[in-house]
């Protein structure tokens, strides 16, 4: 049996955004009631694509200030940068020679990201999700809460522990480690899915890459000020909100910003619409606002003291590597035998 234990990343490869925070930081929270749970700051994943030196530093602390701003407890559970734990990329190397090349290529993320230049990508961008998997069973980790993008990644994952028990079966049973040597990872969802949206185009992603005004997404550390600014400049139309939510079918932007006030205010979009409903954007504009302002607000504070202190976040990310470090070290033993190395 295998001890419930969560594994998840985002790795720095820009500025940490509303859509890291509602799709992924503030899930975090919750599973370690039930979890062992182990957040990572996935730097080794950022460098498949060029990143500077100096930023992916400083992200790489934002990123831990975010955790623990958003209540992530580095006593009882473990926050770390993987760059720090080496045997993430001794793990990685196996799984690149159990993995099978169509299987990297089948990856849509590979394909979006590389595009028609995909001669040109780092073969890092292209065995990125065999460190992933990795990154998950190094720790034996049995769920993973994952957004819509990573669902593919994660099957992969658990392709590549499947085909290791079974390549290895003989090794595994000799060795005493039983039948099953890496779990089976599985999705954890938590809540209904958030998808954040641009501001200026809700049919595409909030993200930090995406190219042209930056009015399009509201980072963590945007101050009050700016994300006021933000929303009330995002792209709507000109109707009065629906009193239920099959009215917002075709209204892209709309659904987004009720989405997001919904998500903000743990409340369902049926609820906000019962309260908003029949009201135009210059009452819901000001309304998300003020909310979002409430929430992040405290959240970005937060984050600003740990960044200005680093000595604080570094003990712990030392801390928590020196933790992580331990439990890897253990699999690698048993992968060691098992490979006959
Ligand atoms: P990005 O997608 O901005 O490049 P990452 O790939 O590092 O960032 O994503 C980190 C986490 O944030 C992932 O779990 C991803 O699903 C989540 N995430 C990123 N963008 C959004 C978004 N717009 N809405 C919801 N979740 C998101
Ligand atoms: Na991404």
């Amino acid at each position: 049996a295998f001890t419930n234990r969560v594994f998840s990343g985002i790795k720095p490869s820009g500025d940490l955004h509303l859509g890291n925070y509602l799709g992924a930081i503030r899930r975090f929270v919750p599973l370690q009631q039930q979890y062992e749970c182990i957040y990572c700051v996935v730097d080794m994943h950022a460098i498949t694509v060029w990143q500077d030196p100096a930023d992916l530093r400083r992200r790489t602390y934002e990123i831990a200030a975010a955790y623990i701003a958003a209540g992530v407890d580095p006593k009882n559970h473990i926050i770390f940068n993987q760059s720090q734990v080496a045997e993430h990329a001794e793990l990685a190397w196996v799984f690149n020679c159990v993995a099978r090349m169509g299987w990297m290529a089948r990856m849509t993320q590979f394909k979006d990201k590389a595009g028609k230049n995909s001669e040109n990508v780092s073969l890092g961008l292209f065995a990125y999700p065999s460190l992933m998997a990795a990154d998950i069973l190094l720790y034996k980790a049995t769920h993973v809460p994952v957004g819509e993008d990573q669902k593919q990644h994660l099957e992969l994952a658990r392709d590549i522990a499947a085909k290791f028990n079974h390549d290895f079966a003989p090794s595994i049973a000799a060795n005493g480690y039983g039948e099953e040597f890496f779990p089976q990872p599985e999705p954890v969802i938590t809540g209904p899915a958030t998808r954040v949206m641009s501001l200026r185009d809700g049919t595409k992603k909030m993200s930090k890459s995406e190219s042209g005004s930056d009015m399009a997404t509201i980072y963590l550390m945007d101050d009050a000020d700016t994300i006021t600014r933000k929303i009330k400049k995002a792209k709507t139309d000109a109707d009065a909100l629906p009193s239920e939510a099959k009215g917002l079918e075709n209204r892209a932007e709309a659904a987004n910003l009720v989405g997001i006030y919904a998500a903000l205010s743990d409340r369902s979009v049926e609820a906000v619409l019962a309260e908003f409903g029949g009201q135009g954007f210059g009452t819901f504009k000001p309304a998300l606002a003020e909310l979002a302002v409430s929430v992040l607000g405290p959240q970005a504070a937060e984050m600003r003291r740990l960044v200005a202190d680093p000595g604080e976040i570094e003990a712990i990310l030392r801390q928590g590597a020196d933790r992580a470090r331990e439990l890897a070290a253990r699999t690698m033993t048993e992968v060691h035998d098992i490979v006959g190395f």
